[in-house]
């Protein structure tokens, strides 16, 4: 079954915890990115640990290897998920993993492929097919030993049938029916998302926005598991 990740990106480290209270008990994970740790710094994902989340740390590195692995090392202390670039290629990918695999509790490592933000024949360089993209990119990152990538809905069962069914797929770029996309460009409902095989949804603004994050949160919650049950694997 689907599990949803809720991204905290606020600017402020009270008011994360105050979101994140409210969101316990109803989602398994929390997400901290950008520019949440550029705020608060890694002090914070402690006291989201003490809650009972799962804390995906999502950084998106993309550096050359040993400083990789010397982040990897440091931030997958208290992280259960981090995340690393696909294009940063083989040896980065490895070092990761290799610097995730002396963390106490080794953190799940994905890669990004293409960001849910690009739509097709925006990445600059490239104006193929950004499913194929993905799919290639992922095929090489199950190679290299990451636990699954980043991707959108789109390419998820493309992922899935080229990687096999264990390789995880982690997807952003989910919008509830009524939402607008923002800047987000390859997006999915949930409820899709789930049938396209998406083992993770982050979902940010769509829960933030919400006069009431927690009933939004439980909402899409729900619409992940009618999808299931709807179409069983
Ligand atoms: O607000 P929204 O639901 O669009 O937020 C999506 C979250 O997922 C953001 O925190 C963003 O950083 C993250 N993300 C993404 N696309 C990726 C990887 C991560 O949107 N490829």
């Amino acid at each position: 079954m689907a599990e949803l990740v809720v991204a905290l990106d606020l600017s402020d480290a009270g008011e994360a915890l105050r979101l994140a209270d409210s969101l316990a008990g109803i989602v398994p994970w929390v997400k901290v990115g950008l520019e949440l740790h550029s705020h608060a710094g890694p002090a914070l994902l402690r006291p989201l640990k003490e809650r009972g989340f799962k804390v995906f740390l999502d950084l998106k590195m993309f550096d050359i290897p040993n400083t990789v692995s010397h982040a990897v090392r440091t931030a997958g202390a208290s992280a259960d998920m981090l995340t690393i670039h696909t294009l940063g290629g083989e040896r980065m990918c490895r070092a990761a993993l290799e610097a995730a695999g002396q963390c106490d509790s080794p953190p799940l490592i994905f890669g990004v492929t293409v960001l849910t933000s690009f739509a097709p024949g925006e990445l600059p360089g490239y104006a193929g097919d950004l499913r194929e993209l993905a799919a290639d990119l992922a095929v090489k990152g199950r190679a290299w030993g990451l636990d699954g990538v980043v991707c959108s809905g789109h390419e998820a069962a493309a992922v899935k049938a080229r990687c096999g069914a264990t390789f995880r797929c982690l997807t952003p770029g989910i919008r509830p029916a009524a939402a607008g996309d923002d800047d987000q460009r390859r997006v999915m409902t949930p409820a899709q998302a789930v049938q396209a095989g998406a083992d993770y949804l982050v979902v940010g603004r769509p829960i933030l926005r919400a006069p009431d994050p927690a009933a939004a949160a439980r909402a899409i919650v729900e619409d992940m598991e009618h999808s299931a049950i709807r179409n069983p694997s």
